[in-house]
């Protein structure tokens, strides 16, 4: 039995060995700030600025040329990513801060617009998204063309993808990884019914869907290490249009059973009601909580009151906050002296250049870029 004095938001946090400063973590977040696919000095100096977050998580990183679905997002598979992602990781090591990095594959939210030549778009199953439209730059919101079916060889060789840009992670100088497992992009689209209709060991039943993703984690956990590998997971999310199926709840649960036996830092769980998606139901979040034995991280609409709330019950060990780090960074502070937020400005999420990015305000001193 856990105490919930154990569960200050500003007490220290032992994830799996990493001693983490306070139980705040700032959620992962595609800022599309990586000219070329390359991270940084600007983003550097971004998530320098928000080192006062016991974890950072970053944005989704693609680990092969073909998880660039999105414009401008950094990849991990090339030296020169390597190289661009020490800037960043140096500068968070510099301020006491810890870091892990997102490793995204979008499968088929993608557009080849927004990835370099020879690439390919892959998923489990050719099936099309009716209604998501891919952003493209000087061509706006575009149809997605329909994901190529991947062959037993393409699994293979993504999965050794992800190990390799794990493995490039840590000799960034990381302190782990996040495998991106929610959202609607590539491992949960083996994950739902909507997106695999495989009938081979890659879909069809609980096991089978959840092969492809339990293997990503256990390359990636023998690689660098359990304690340096975590997992976001989105159970009944809809994003990039995931369905409800029958076995979705036992499916969840299976997954995380094996999870256990990898034995890996922790589960990270997205609830996006507070962005307009339909509820996740409590219930899931309370089992995995009962069933997982190392961290969990619960995110999704947090503010203060909410996040001490769920700690004091045991509910997590660690809050994630998105939306908040971004205009805030200097969230910790704000938090621990009851300061007013600022309200961060949308139109400016995803556009390149350092507006509604690094100029954002710190209390206590004005940001100098
Ligand atoms: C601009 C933006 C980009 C995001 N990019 C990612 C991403 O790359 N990977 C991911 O797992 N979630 C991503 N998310 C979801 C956030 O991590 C988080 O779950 C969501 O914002 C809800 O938390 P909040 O209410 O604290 O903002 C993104 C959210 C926003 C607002």
């Amino acid at each position: 039995m856990k105490h919930s004095s154990e569960y200050e938001l500003f007490e220290q946090y032992n994830l799996s060995g990493h001693l983490l400063k306070n139980r705040i973590v700032m959620a992962p977040m595609t800022r599309c700030r990586a000219i070329g696919n390359i991270p940084n000095e600007l983003m550097a100096t971004y998530y320098g600025q928000r080192s006062g977050a016991g974890l950072i998580i970053t944005e989704g990183t693609a680990p092969s040329p073909n998880a660039l679905g999105y414009a401008r997002i950094p990849g991990m598979y090339s030296d020169e990513q390597v190289e661009g992602w020490k800037k960043v990781v140096d500068e968070v090591h510099r301020k006491n801060g810890k870091i892990f990095c997102q490793l995204m594959h979008t499968g088929r939210v993608s557009h080849p617009a927004n990835m370099p030549p020879n690439s390919q778009i892959l998923a489990p199953s050719a099936i099309k998204l009716e209604d998501t439209k891919m952003y493209v730059d000087n061509q706006g919101e575009l149809k997605m063309p329909v994901a190529k079916a991947m062959d037993k060889n393409e699994i293979e060789k993504t999965i050794d993808e992800y190990r390799h840009s794990a493995a490039n992670a840590i000799r960034a100088g990381f302190d782990g990884v996040e495998i991106h497992g929610a959202n609607g992009y590539l491992i949960q689209q083996f994950l739902n019914t909507a997106s695999n209709h495989r009938q081979d060991e890659y879909g069809g039943s609980i096991a089978n869907r959840c092969r492809f993703g339990l293997k990503v984690v256990e390359a990636i956990s023998s690689e660098i290490g359990p304690e340096r590998t975590g997992i976001r997971l989105s159970p009944f999310g809809v994003m990039n249009e995931m369905e409800h199926f029958d076995e979705i709840e036992d499916q969840y649960l299976y997954f995380v059973t094996q999870l256990n036996r990898l034995d890996i830092a922790y589960v990270h769980l997205v609830d996006h009601e507070s962005m307009g998606a339909p509820e996740v139901p409590e219930e899931i979040k309370r089992e995995i909580r009962i069933l997982f034995k190392n961290s969990l991280i619960l995110s999704g609409g947090y503010d203060k009151e909410r996040a001490e709330h769920d700690l004091s019950k045991g509910h997590a060990d660690l809050i994630a906050f998105g939306r908040p780090f971004i205009s805030n960074p200097d969230l910790v502070t704000r938090f621990y002296e009851n300061a007013k937020l600022a309200i961060p400005n949308t139109d400016l999420f995803y556009t390149p250049g350092e507006e509604g990015y690094t100029d954002y305000e710190k209390l206590h001193e004005k940001i100098k870029i």
